[in-house]
C-alpha cells in the first residue's frame, strides 16, 4: 500500500510530476472555509443518525472547529502531496486527532464533497455580486436625476439620430443592469441545492439524513438525483454566463465613456482618480480603467467558453475534467466585483460637459425627423415629407445652413400651412419634450423611469 488516501489498492506512488499536475490545492484552497462547513454538517449528521458513535463524532467536531479557528488565523498550510483541499483538510484533522479522523469520510465521497463546497462558494458570492450591481445602479439613477434635462445627440450607427436626454441614456443602462440582477437572483435557485449525501454517485447504504445536512448548510433543498448531484455544474455555467452578459453591458458603457472623453466628443471628463497619464506625452489623460473593464470582458467570456467546453461531453457522473470548473469561476468573482465598483466610482466622479453635449445637437440635423413629422401632421404623407426634408438637409449641408435657419417664406413655398411654430419643433429640447410615448425620452418620461428605479432599489 502507498501513503495516499486510496493507498490500499496501489503498489507504487505516483511521480512528482503526476502529483503536481493532478493537484488542485493551489486554487481550491479558496474553498477551505466551505470545506470545513461541509465536513461539520456531515459529521453532525453522522452523529445524529448514530452512524458514528457520539464520542468519535465529538472528537471530529472538536478537531474541525480547531481547524476553523486556525484557518481564520491564517495558520493552516497545505501541501501538493495532499492534492486538494478535501484531502489536505483530512490530513490536517488526522494530525490533530489521530486515526479517528478517518471516520469522517463515512458515507461520503470527494465527489459530493467538492460539489458541496463549490455550491457553498457560489451561493455565498451571489449576493455580493448583486449588491455590487445595485451600487452601480444607484450611481446611474443619481446621475440620471441630475441630468434629466441634459440634451445630447442620440445615436444609431454612431451617427447623430435624434436628440435625447442624457438621463434617458443613463436609465437604459439601469434597465440592462436590472436584468443582470434578475439573472443572478435566478442563479441562486439552482445554486441553493445540496449535493451532500450523493456520495460517489449512487447514494449510500448508510442511513444518512440528507434533509439534516441540507438544513445545516442553509441550502433550500437537496438534489433529488444522486447522479445529477455530483455531475451538475449548471449553477456555475449560469454564473459564468450571467457574468459574461454583465460584462457586455459594462463593456458597452466603457466604450462610450472612452469615446466621450475623447477630444472629438468631449462630453465627459473622468476624475483624476480614474485616469492615468502618459510617461512621454505630458498632455495625456487616459481612460485606462474603462479600457481595462472593456478588456476584461474577454477573460470572462473565456471563462464561460472554458467551462462549457469542459462539460459538454462528460459522461455521468464525476470525471476529473471537472476539477477545471473552479478557476474560471473564482477568477470571474475576482474580476466582476471590482469592475462594478470601479465603474460606479468612475461614473459618480465624471464631469458631464452639458454645454458640449447640447452644442452637438445644434448644427447636426438631428431635428430632421421633427420637420418630417411636422409636415406629416400638416397632411403631407410621411414618405413624401421624408423626401422633402432629405433634400433640405442635403442643401443645408452644402450651404452650411441648419433647418432652423431656413426662412419661413422658403418653408411656405413648400407648404403654405407651415407656420412660425415650426421653429419651436426644431429645438432639440422641444423634440425631446414631445417624445411622450411610453418609454420615450421626454423629461417627464425620464423622471418616471427614475421614480420606478428608486422603487426597485428600495429608495422610493
Ligand atoms: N479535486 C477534485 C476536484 O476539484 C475533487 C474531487 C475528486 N474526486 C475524484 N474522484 N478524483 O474536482
Amino acid at each position: 500500500p502507498t501513503n495516499k488516501l486510496w493507498g490500499g489498492r496501489f503498489k507504487a506512488t505516483v511521480s512528482e510530476a503526476t502529483d503536481e499536475f493532478g493537484a488542485s490545492i493551489s486554487f481550491d484552497q479558496l474553498m477551505a472555509e466551505e470545506d470545513l462547513m461541509g465536513s461539520l454538517a456531515h459529521v453532525k449528521m453522522l452523529k445524529a443518525t448514530h452512524i458514528l458513535p457520539a464520542k468519535d463524532a465529538d472528537q471530529i467536531i472538536a478537531g474541525l472547529k480547531e481547524l476553523q479557528a486556525e484557518l481564520a488565523a491564517g495558520k493552516l498550510t497545505f501541501t501538493v502531496e495532499n492534492e486538494d483541499i478535501h484531502m489536505n483538510m483530512e490530513a490536517l484533522l488526522t494530525e490533530k486527532i489521530g486515526p479517528v479522523a478517518g471516520k469522517l469520510h463515512t458515507a461520503r465521497s470527494r465527489n459530493d464533497q467538492v460539489a458541496t463546497d463549490f455550491h457553498l462558494y457560489v451561493k455565498e458570492r451571489l449576493p455580493k455580486v448583486i449588491a455590487a450591481i445595485k451600487n452601480l445602479q444607484t450611481v446611474l439613477v443619481k446621475k440620471a436625476e441630475a441630468n434629466v434635462e441634459t440634451v445630447m445627440p442620440g445615436y444609431t450607427h454612431l451617427q447623430h439620430a435624434q436628440p435625447i436626454s442624457y438621463g434617458h441614456y443613463l436609465m437604459a443602462y439601469f434597465a440592462m443592469f436590472q436584468r443582470d440582477v434578475e439573472r443572478f437572483e435566478f442563479n441562486q435557485k439552482h445554486t441553493d441545492l445540496s449535493p451532500l449525501g450523493a456520495a460517489a454517485l449512487a447514494g449510500t447504504t448508510f442511513p444518512i439524513d440528507r434533509e439534516m445536512t441540507t438544513q445545516e448548510l442553509g441550502f433550500a433543498s437537496p438534489y433529488t438525483n444522486s447522479l445529477d448531484a455530483v455531475s451538475d455544474r449548471d449553477f456555475a455555467l449560469e454564473f459564468l454566463s450571467n457574468a459574461a452578459i454583465l460584462m457586455t453591458h459594462l463593456s458597452r458603457l466603457c466604450e462610450e465613456v472612452i469615446l466621450w472623453s475623447s477630444y472629438e466628443f468631449g462630453y465627459l471628463e473622468l476624475a483624476d482618480q480614474y485616469s492615468t497619464g502618459s510617461s512621454i506625452m505630458p498632455q495625456k489623460k487616459n481612460p485606462d480603467m474603462a479600457e481595462l473593464i472593456r478588456g476584461k470582458s474577454g477573460r470572462i467570456f473565456g471563462n464561460l467558453m472554458g467551462l462549457l467546453t469542459v462539460m459538454k461531453s462528460l459522461p455521468l457522473a464525476y470525471n476529473k475534467d471537472m476539477q477545471e470548473d473552479k478557476e474560471g469561476v473564482f477568477d470571474t468573482v475576482k474580476t466582476i466585483i471590482p469592475a462594478l465598483s470601479i465603474m460606479a466610482g468612475m461614473l459618480a466622479t465624471a464631469t458631464v460637459n452639458k454645454a458640449k453635449m447640447q452644442a452637438a445637437t445644434e448644427r447636426d440635423f438631428s431635428n430632421a425627423t421633427e420637420l418630417a413629422d411636422y409636415l406629416a401632421v400638416k397632411g403631407i404623407p410621411f414618405r413624401q415629407a421624408h423626401e422633402i426634408v432629405g433634400e433640405l438637409v442635403l442643401k443645408g449641408l452644402q450651404t452650411n445652413t441648419t433647418l432652423q435657419e431656413i426662412p419661413l417664406a422658403e418653408y411656405q413655398r413648400i407648404l403654405p400651412e407651415i407656420g412660425e411654430d415650426v421653429y419651436l419643433d426644431l429645438q432639440a429640447k422641444v423634440a425631446i419634450e414631445r417624445r411622450q410615448s411610453l418609454g420615450g425620452t421626454s423629461f417627464k418620461g425620464v423622471m418616471k423611469q427614475i421614480a420606478a428605479a428608486k422603487e426597485i432599489l428600495g429608495q422610493g
